[in-house]
């Protein structure tokens, strides 16, 4: 496993602070708390991707998806893929990848301690498009439907790193059926505030936070027929609950999310 960098702000641990975990370095909560301040919608906009994940993770099984390969799955906090998807199929198989050591390391110890089956968790770039299918080659049957979950992961992936090919490799590797599903953070409708967040991200984490507009995060979606209600704000795309602190104005979030499924 590669060195674990405690002295810069990881977003693995942010992430997993925001949503009232225990898995973040002091560091971490520092920054998180710092973001907070300047803009508060950041601790409700995380749970609102969380959120998000949950209701994709039935949608897709409700296609009849049995397999999830979960990219940048973070730390195991509340609400994992396994447990959301094998709470109405106990055979659902989950791989979870991340390129953080701590996450995967935790997320192992987890699958360890509980004795939870079908479910594996691997350090891995999901960047390197090889690595990661000759793990899902492995764990998961890639003769059958997949979905490939990227939520909250693609804005971690500068245009350097060609994100809209990245997707495009991963689509090409599973079969008709399967499915993406993808959350990502934009400026569009945003304030000026926001700008010092990605700064401070750029400046200051262990990866930059690069947000996308509508049309970037179509592009990235090219190739998959989009559900309904297509790219959305995260807390509109199928609410099933209390509308929340985006009632009536869900672009504060400053999430749009998605779900697609690759046609035959
Ligand atoms: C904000 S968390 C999202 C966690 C989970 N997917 C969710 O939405 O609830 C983003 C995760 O992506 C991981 N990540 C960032 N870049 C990555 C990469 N190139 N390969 C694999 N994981 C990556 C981070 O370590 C972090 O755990």
């Amino acid at each position: 496993m590669s060195e674990i960098d405690v002295d810069r702000p990881n977003p693995a641990r942010i992430y997993d602070y925001l949503l009232g975990g225990s898995h973040s370095f002091a560091v971490d909560r520092r920054f998180a708390e710092e973001m907070v301040r300047v803009d508060p919608i950041v601790r409700p906009a995380a749970r609102a991707n969380r959120e998000f994940l949950r209701r994709a993770v039935r949608a897709v099984q409700g296609l009849g998806i049995r397999q999830f390969l979960d990219l940048g799955a973070g730390l195991p906090t509340m609400g994992n893929v396994h447990e959301i998807a094998q709470r109405e199929d106990p055979g659902a198989r989950v791989l979870y990848v991340d390129n953080d050591p701590v996450a995967v390391a935790h997320s192992r110890n987890i699958i360890e301690r509980e004795h939870i089956s079908h479910v594996s968790a691997e350090q891995a770039d999901a960047r390197d498009v090889d690595a990661v299918l000759d793990l899902a080659r492995r764990d998961l049957d890639l003769s059958q439907p997949v979905a490939v979950l990227m939520v909250a992961l693609l804005h971690f992936v500068p245009d350097d790193d060609h994100p809209v090919d990245l997707v495009e490799r991963y689509r090409d590797a599973v079969v008709p059926g399967s499915a993406l599903a993808l959350t990502h953070v934009t400026r569009d409708g945003q304030g000026e505030h926001v700008t010092e967040v990605y700064e401070a991200y750029r400046s200051r984490a262990t990866s930059r936070l690069v947000d996308r507009s509508r049309d970037q995060v179509a592009e990235l979606l090219a190739g998959w027929e989009p559900l309904d209600p297509g790219i959305s704000w995260a807390p509109s795309w199928r609410p099933d609950g209390p509308a929340g602190p985006f009632a009536g104005e869900p672009s504060a979030s400053g999430i749009y999310a998605a779900v697609g499924v690759r046609p035959a």
